[in-house]
């Protein structure tokens, strides 16, 4: 079961410029920031108070979170939860016939162990696991 919404990610143009605008407009604070070559993508992860902003920029077009700006343009790309175990979790999900994107975890942004969960699962908003 998920523990909580570990945080929301939201595909951006521009990052310097969308870390200012939460920064002026929520007063969230750069916990992380890094480029995952092999993602595509440069993110950063802003604290709002106790909660948790992923933002995603791609590194060009033909990456996945550049695919998705082309098609879906900004907005809200994925939401995370947080669970305890997640080869666990992985496995009640596969038993109860949901689709999964990743059928084992893997390495995700920040070091997090991840998952993500086919958006038909979840009515439309693509899902990502996140061992605690
Ligand atoms: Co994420």
């Amino acid at each position: 079961m998920a523990l909580n919404v570990h945080h929301v990610g939201i595909a951006v143009t521009d990052l310097d410029a969308s870390i200012e605008s939460y920064r002026s407009l929520l007063g969230a604070t750069v916990e992380h920031r890094e480029t995952v070559e092999d993602q595509g993508v440069e993110a950063a992860s802003l604290q709002v108070g106790t909660s948790r902003i992923e933002l995603l920029c791609p590194l060009g077009p033909d990456t996945p979170v550049g695919k998705f700006l082309a098609k879906r343009g900004p907005g809200l790309h994925h939401v995370a939860f947080e669970v305890a175990d997640l080869p666990a979790e992985l496995e009640r999900l596969r038993a109860d016939g949901v689709q999964l994107i990743d059928e084992t975890p893997r390495r995700g942004l920040f070091g997090h162990q991840v998952a993500f969960v086919h958006p038909e699962a979840t009515g439309g908003v693509l899902a990502e696991f996140v061992a605690r």
